[in-house]
């Protein structure tokens, strides 16, 4: 969804927007825009259509803006498509007022009619526009108040970046549902939807709540509530390393990421100073529940969107096959809506990198509203759902800039596994022995990723082959089946080919009249015990022309009569194949973007957060 940066303090305020701005470009690429408060109370600005880079080059990297407070803003449209007059900021009628703004004003259509029989007018066609005039409406000089006043007419999602024209030593942040952060160095004070934008800046930062307007100014900030209360904070330490916000050195963020995969893993299963293995126990501290606690649970739903329902999927098999706990995974825009049964005993895992994501945090509200237990897994420490979830258990991916998400999925695998052996381990479902080897088999996962990533020349030279594929499919059973459906999506987000994972039975039942002479078919068939039954399908694919690719164990070589290309992930143990014969389906899809020419870190239409319905 849209970035959001400000800036006010001793630096020039532009170049430092622009710097955010780029950090913050994976979450939204349409247009991008920057105020200025300038001399004499005025406000500069510049918006432009297109990436960023658009605006860097208009502004010559933010030199013609000189002044040392300013917002900025990168979109991904909402309401109104993506155009100078609907990029942000936006203003009043005298251009005194600036606005920019993540999120959706539900009730902007009703604003904006009271706001038009009071004689104001309207030029864009966003829902953003109607925060401007509105503010105009209340400001009487104290710029709190008009905000406050705002926030108590305004329904929907709002985190704002304000500038008043006529108080230029000050900046305003607020927020209702949509993630907003500050920080604060020695010279001056940033605020920004995620905090990647200000880490090379600092690394001290207030997380914003709900309903709460933050005062900045050049040597500090202070918070307020909806009422106009001042309120105190802590500020929380990020332990990000800067060069994670960095490409350093690789041709994209996404194949940074991949490479980053192993290090996710390790960080995941043995976070620092708080190992999750320990000897021969695994500890998951954050759980904070006991042997019979978890004992107790009878069921887990676990909920999220995409990749992360992906991973969700495969936590499905792994955790009802290792622990024989019951699990459903919702799509967590379906679960909201569904009236789900949650019995007694039941918890709720919600699954997210962003931890933003709207209908993922709904999901998450909806299920504590109906007094159950939420286990959030996530990634970006502090996010909303980390905060608002009972329990949170981090993947420690570190931040994720590419839309398409690698390493964070690939930690949320960990999650899940860890979760699964420890119920396995309290429910007595596997044997000493077995668990020894779940034990031995997942701390050699890091190195197993490693190994498969640095074999990704033949992968190059094979995905370079499909760059003019029309469909692509995927299809598996079980586990291979969940590794299908992120392959699947992998490929379609980054290269625009159309591509549908399939569970490997299923395609005979209609599908298959799809298959066209040389039509690739990815088969993953990691699972020995159903070996067989997936050759079974490649054959009925092969005798209808299609081209097969497989992915298998190292040990099924018998997979090469039927394949036409054959790629093999080491042996693992058959719960945590999924972390091994990812990699490869992530590779192709990158190199069939690359082949294409596609933007792989920001494919079109998309956005990296989505904190909106
Ligand atoms: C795909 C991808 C998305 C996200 C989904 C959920 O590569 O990244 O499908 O997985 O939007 O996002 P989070 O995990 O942030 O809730």
């Amino acid at each position: 969804m849209c970035g959001i940066v400000g800036y006010i303090g001793k630096e020039q305020a532009a170049p430092i927007i622009l710097d955010g701005l780029a950090k913050l470009e994976y979450r939204g690429y349409d247009s991008a825009g920057m105020a200025i408060a300038g001399e004499d109370h005025q406000i500069n600005y510049k918006k432009a259509v297109g990436r960023l880079k658009v605006l860097e080059e208009l502004t010559h990297g933010g030199e013609t803006m000189p002044g040392t407070a300013g917002i900025g803003h990168t979109r991904w449209a909402t309401h109104g498509a993506p155009s100078d007059v609907n990029s942000h900021p936006h203003f009043n009628k005298e251009k005194t007022i600036a606005v920019v703004h993540n999120g959706i004003i539900e009730n902007y259509i009703y604003l904006r009619d009271y706001l038009m029989k009071k004689g104001y007018e309207f030029i864009s066609q966003t829902d953003t526009e109607v925060l401007a005039h509105m503010l105009d409406y209340y400001y009487k000089g104290n710029p709190l108040e008009a905000i406050t006043k705002v926030m108590h007419r305004v329904e929907g999602s709002y985190a704002l970046g304000v500038l008043f024209a006529d108080q230029p030593d000050q900046l305003f942040a607020v927020r209702k549902d949509s993630p907003l952060i500050v920080g604060q160095n020695e010279d001056g004070c940033f605020i920004a939807s995620d905090v990647p934008a200000i880490l090379k800046y600092t690394r001290k930062v207030y997380f914003v709540e709900n309903q709460e307007v933050v005062r900045l100014r050049e040597d500090h900030m202070h918070f307020y509530t909806i009422d106009e209360e001042e309120i105190h904070k802590e500020p929380t330490l990020i332990d990000w390393d800067a060069n994670a916000a960095e490409k350093c050195g690789y041709e994209h963020f996404m194949l940074k990421e991949m490479y980053e995969q192993p290090k996710a893993i390790k960080e995941t299963l043995m976070p620092q100073n708080n190992p999750r293995i320990r000897g021969d126990e695994i500890t998951i501290e954050e759980l904070d529940m006991t042997d019979d606690e978890l004992r107790a649970i009878k069921k887990l739903h676990i909920v999220a969107c995409g990749s992360a329902y992906h991973a969700g999927v495969t936590g499905k098999y792994v955790i009802e096959g290792l622990a024989r706990v019951s699990v459903e995974v919702d799509l967590a825009s379906e679960f909201r809506y569904r009236n789900p049964i949650l019995e007694e005993g039941s918890m709720v895992i919600v699954i997210s990198q962003s931890g933003e994501t709207a209908d993922t945090l709904a999901a998450l509200r909806e299920s504590k509203a109906r007094g159950f237990k939420v286990l959030g897994i996530v990634n970006v420490v502090g996010s909303s759902i980390a905060r608002e979830a009972d329990k949170v258990m981090y993947t420690w991916a570190g931040p994720e800039i590419a839309v398409a998400t690698t390493k964070a999925y690939s930690a949320q695998l960990i999650a899940l596994y860890l979760l699964a052996m420890k119920l396995a381990r309290v429910n007595n479902t596997v044997t000493k022995e077995e668990y020894q080897k779940l034990l031995c088999d997942i701390k050699l996962l890091p190195d197993q990723v490693e190994l498969l990533l640095n074999n990704k020349n033949h992968i190059q030279k094979f995905a370079n082959r499909y760059i003019g594929a029309k469909d692509v499919f995927f299809i598996g059973r079980g586990i291979d089946y969940a590794i299908s459906l992120e392959g699947s999506l992998k490929l379609k987000e980054i290269s625009y080919i159309h591509s549908e994972a399939y569970a490997a039975g299923e395609l005979k039942h209609g599908t298959i009249s799809l298959i066209e002479d040389k039509t690739l078919v990815a088969a993953v068939s990691t699972q020995e015990a159903l070996y067989q039954k997936t050759i079974s399908n490649m054959v009925e694919l092969k005798a209808r022309g299609a081209f097969v690719l497989a992915v298998t164990n190292e040990d099924n070589k018998a997979i090469e009569k039927e394949a036409d290309y054959v790629i093999y992930i080491p042996k693992t143990n058959a719960y945590f194949t999924n972390s091994l014969a990812i990699i490869p389906l992530q590779l192709f899809s990158y190199y069939v973007s690359l082949g294409k020419g596609c933007d792989v870190d920001k494919p079109r239409n998309l956005a990296k957060s989505v904190t909106v319905e």
